[in-house]
């Protein structure tokens, strides 16, 4: 039988301590746009047709609440469940019709390491793309800290369709469409996030939009720089409660004659850390932030919620911006 597969990352949820904040900054500055409110969730959608890419929720600590993929119809959906109870996932609820926003049908699930993850599809999308040079299009990817990094690729490829892309000696990138990743998983001792990628227009569209968080006082913490590994151009910045958010474009399109590289493919010349030898290291502050944020620990029902448990997420005094550590000091963080 064929295997059935996911077919996009849709949408993130986010739990933040100040939503009018985050709400702010997010359509203000970052350039996503409010589509509606329901049951204290703020939705926002990028110029591309998905109903919305982020949602924001107020909890008590600054968490992750869901990583949301897309399938391509109920009964690709009903397959990806049964992957998943066949592959041993035990936090799960059956797929059914979602009351959320936009409808459709789909479901929830723990993966191995506790991660909220869901899966849906016939969700009511937008009948066009919007035409705006300077506002985020989708999720790009995100990429998650891992303790469990082989049993977690085994999972996302076994059980939901993912391809490996590459791997080098800190991360294993992901993909589940042309995009060479979608999901990035470290190499660490904890499943928090790493960071999350929006993806812009173009590579002049990143740029603007990093001038555009510089004004607003949001200075670039990481690039701008140009990836090895999927080639896309970068600018790291630490949005509201620190949360690691990155700008993207011009990622590499890739299909199944990609050959995946190894560690021994993708090492740097010394003291260089992107493919233009332009970007200086990243910076102390979005190196800590990027391992901060944790998942909520019971969210993993679409339509249910709890509060995060002490000690998950949240932010603290956080380092000076523009404070780089040398290159020596840095760790398994970015790549
Ligand atoms: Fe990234």
């Amino acid at each position: 039988m064929t295997q059935a597969r996911v077919r996009a990352l849709r949408s993130i949820e986010i739990g933040v301590t100040n939503l009018v904040v985050a709400q702010d900054f997010y359509t203000r500055v970052w350039g996503l746009t409010p589509v509606e409110e329901a049951n204290g969730v703020h939705y926002l959608r990028g110029t591309g047709r998905f109903r919305h890419i982020l949602s924001l929720r107020r909890l008590a600590q600054a968490a992750l609440v869901r990583i949301v993929f897309d399938a391509g119809d109920p009964g690709a959906v009903d397959a990806l469940h049964a992957q998943l109870i066949a592959h041993g996932v035990a936090a799960s609820e059956a797929p059914r019709p979602l009351n959320n926003p936009g409808g459709g049908y789909g479901f929830g699930f723990k993966d191995l390491e506790q991660r909220n993850l869901a899966i849906v599809c016939d969700v009511e999308d937008h009948a066009r793309a919007l035409d705006d040079p300077d506002r985020p299009t989708k999720l790009s990817h995100v990429n998650l800290n891992s303790a469990s990094n082989d049993a977690t690729s085994q999972l996302l490829i076994q059980a939901l369709g993912f391809s490996l892309s590459d791997h080098n000696d800190k991360f294993r990138f992901l993909r589940c469409n042309a995009d060479h990743h979608s999901l990035v998983l470290g190499f660490n001792e904890d499943a928090t996030l790493n960071h999350i990628a929006f993806e812009m227009p173009d590579l002049d569209a990143v740029m603007r939009g990093a001038g555009r968080l510089r004004d607003h006082g949001y200075p670039i913490e990481w690039g701008p720089g140009r990836h090895g590994p999927g080639r896309n151009v970068f600018c790291y910045f630490c949005g509201p409660e620190e949360m690691p958010i990155e700008y993207t474009s011009e990622m590499q399109q890739v299909d199944d004659g990609y050959r995946p590289g190894s560690p021994a493919d993708w090492k740097w010349p010394p003291r260089r850390v992107d493919r233009w030898g332009l970007s200086d290291p990243p910076t102390r502050r979005v190196l800590r932030a990027q391992s901060l944020f944790r998942f909520t620990p019971d969210a993993y029902r679409l339509d249910s919620f709890s509060s995060p448990a002490s000690g998950a997420g949240g932010f603290q005094v956080c380092a000076q911006a523009g404070d780089r550590p040398q290159l020596t000091f840095l760790s398994r963080f970015f790549c």
